[in-house]
């Protein structure tokens, strides 16, 4: 168990940054495929499949190191609405680190397509062929690809508002170095016990 409250386990950073590059790119791989009528189309789905895939393999392990390590808390003075699109949008972005690369494969095995992993290992299908099928999660995909996007956006949009304008040690959980003694609520009462607090601590 992680006994550290005021930043991220390792194991949970690590697979935090890496999953951010390889999800930003996989959104601009998706965008240059569908827009590429060369040969280029074959090589960028080439990469997109197997890519994918790891993300989905990598996503399930990220939970169980989340479970395995909580989170640290937010800070206690973040207002509550805050608090809940925080947590609202960490979970629709777990929700679509899963149901991305599932949907690709689903979408793929109805239109009868291998999935393959390089140039021998081929995945099973996990759906019934199905030309509407594949029509519908084709439009799924692209949908949710949007969405991801979007949320991403608003969520690095958070992250450089706590370390710009709050300084709250939110974003320095997740990159590694110490929070802010603002994280945590027991350091600020501990202060204004010993008559350390400063105006504005939280209350
Ligand atoms: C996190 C994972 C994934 C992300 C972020 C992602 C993103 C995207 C994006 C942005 C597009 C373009 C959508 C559009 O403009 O309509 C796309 C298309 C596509 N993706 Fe994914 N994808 C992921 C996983 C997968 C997986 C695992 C597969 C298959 C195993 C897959 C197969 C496809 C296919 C076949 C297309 C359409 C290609 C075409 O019409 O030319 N994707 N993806
Ligand atoms: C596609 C890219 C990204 C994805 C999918 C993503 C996903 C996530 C998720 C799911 C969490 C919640 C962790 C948990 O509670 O287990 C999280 C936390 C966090 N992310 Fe990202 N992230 C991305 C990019 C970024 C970027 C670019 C930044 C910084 C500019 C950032 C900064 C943070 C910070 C500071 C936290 C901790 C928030 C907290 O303590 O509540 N992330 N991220």
């Amino acid at each position: 168990m992680n006994t550290n409250t005021t930043t991220f386990a390792l194991p949970a950073r690590v697979l935090h940054w890496l999953m951010a590059v390889l999800i930003v790119a996989m959104l601009f791989i998706g965008v240059g495929m569908v827009s590429s009528v060369s040969e280029r189309h074959a090589w960028l789905l080439a990469i997109h499949k197997p890519l994918g895939i790891a993300i989905l393999v990598l996503a399930v392990v990220r939970l169980a190191v989340r479970w395995r390590n909580p989170p640290p808390p937010l800070p206690a003075d973040l207002p509550a609405l805050q608090k809940l699109a925080a947590h609202a949008s960490h979970w629709l972005l777990y929700a679509l680190m899963l149901a991305m690369p599932l949907i690709g494969w689903a979408m793929l095995s109805a239109g009868g397509y291998p999935v393959m992993l390089g140039d021998s290992l081929r995945l099973p299908a996990i759906f019934p062929a199905s030309p509407v099928a594949f029509a519908v999660l084709r439009h799924l995909h692209g949908w949710l690809a949007a969405l991801l996007y979007l949320t991403f956006l608003a969520h690095m949009g958070a992250a450089l508002y706590h370390g710009l304008i709050r300084r709250d040690g939110v974003l320095s959980s997740m990159d590694g170095r110490r929070a802010a003694t603002a994280i945590l609520p027991e350091t600020v009462d501990a202060a204004r016990e010993t008559g350390d607090a400063e105006p504005g601590d939280p209350a």
